[in-house]
């Protein structure tokens, strides 16, 4: 089904990816049930990462328990203005550390394909993410307890879309307008001739 919302593409593309968007309008009389939490978190369980590390960890939290106002007390002003609508927010953190303290390079890299992967299992099961890194996160660590080897890296908004929800402005323009991003050729990259390296 396309929307307002849906990308442009040069091609077409598989629906569940040029349908994708991050919606601020929740609806507040959804419930996240256990089937559709399971599989959001099986989709990013099963994300490719470095060496099979898995990095990612996820504190999950529904409206209606006791950490989600913990949780949302977090976010920037602006987004805790629509985000604890939503049925579900949770803290995603990465294990940029292993277990000896050595740091893990992708960690960062492998917890954001594994959001990829449940934001897109989310457009599947009729729900809607989004994702945001406006939240305190050093407050995040110590209020729920993180080990050292965690960074906690954004908190994920997910719910039903209530196309009719009352939204501050600049917010409710931003909810009807397209989505917009740059022209394909601007992401291209050529090689540039940088003489030959040192020996
Ligand atoms: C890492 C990350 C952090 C984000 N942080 C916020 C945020 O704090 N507040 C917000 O309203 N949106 C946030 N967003 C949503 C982006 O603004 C949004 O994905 C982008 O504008 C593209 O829109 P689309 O997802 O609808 O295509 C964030 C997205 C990502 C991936």
């Amino acid at each position: 089904m396309t929307s307002h919302k849906t990308a442009h593409t040069a091609v077409p593309l598989h629906p569940l990816l040029a349908g994708r968007w991050s919606p601020r309008g929740f609806d507040r009389s959804h419930q996240l049930d256990d089937a559709d939490t399971t599989a959001l978190l099986e989709a990013a369980r099963w994300a490719p990462s470095a060496n099979n590390t898995q990095p990612w960890r996820f504190l999950v939290t529904r409206r209606d328990e006791p950490d989600f106002p913990a949780l949302a007390g977090l976010l920037t002003e602006g987004n805790r203005s629509w985000a604890p609508q939503a049925s579900a927010l949770v803290l995603v953190a990465a294990q940029t550390a292993d277990e000896t303290g050595r740091p893990r390079p992708w960690a960062l890299y492998d917890t954001g394909q594994a959001v990829a992967a449940l934001s897109v299992q989310a457009e599947a099961l009729g729900l809607h993410v989004h994702q945001l890194g406006g939240f305190d996160a050093d407050a995040a660590r110590h209020d729920f307890g993180l080990t050292d080897d965690l960074t906690p890296v954004v908190v994920v908004a997910i719910g039903r879309l209530d196309p009719d929800a009352v939204l501050p402005e600049p917010l409710a323009a931003r909810e009807l307008a397209p989505r917009t991003r740059e022209p394909l050729p601007a992401l291209l990259l050529h090689r540039r001739r940088t003489g030959s390296r040192a020996a």
